[in-house]
């Protein structure tokens, strides 16, 4: 069974994968599918900037190009890059909707605080009155 802090771990190694050259601040992300499988992500920038991509939509990605969609919890670590997290990372509004694309409002994410701590916050939390496939209906 992946614990809290192990999918916290996860989200942490992957920070260290981070390619952010261009903001200096490094993010990892670590998706647990309801198939115990955990798909982890980092942030990846470009010299275009516009092309870069947050860690959370890289984990999400690279489970549905693989066939997973049921999705169990997510943790994410995030802060300046080469330095211990200083602060929680909450997802980005564009991940946050992602997100809603395959999660209901239980959904629980896992941010990495100082200290090894983490605070658990609902999708529903963080995207409130979400629009998502149910409206389209
Ligand atoms: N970033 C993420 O990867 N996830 C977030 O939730 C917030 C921001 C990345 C995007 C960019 O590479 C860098 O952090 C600074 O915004």
């Amino acid at each position: 069974m992946t614990t809290p802090e192990t999918l916290v771990a996860f989200a942490k190694q992957a920070r260290s994968r981070s390619y952010c050259p261009y903001s200096g601040f490094a993010v990892g992300a670590a998706l647990l599918c309801a198939d115990g499988i955990v798909y982890q992500g980092c942030n990846i920038e470009n010299a275009a900037y516009g092309p870069s991509i947050c860690a959370e939509r890289v984990a999400v990605f690279r489970a549905v190009a693989e066939g997973k969609r049921d999705f169990a919890a997510l943790a994410v670590a995030g802060g300046k890059a080469g330095e211990e997290i200083t602060a929680l990372c909450p997802p980005c509004g564009v991940c946050r909707q992602v997100l809603r694309e395959f999660c209901g409002a239980d959904f629980p994410i896992y941010l990495a605080g100082p200290d090894g701590t983490y605070e658990c916050h609902s999708l529903g939390e963080l995207l409130p009155l979400s629009f998502s496939n149910a409206e389209l209906s």
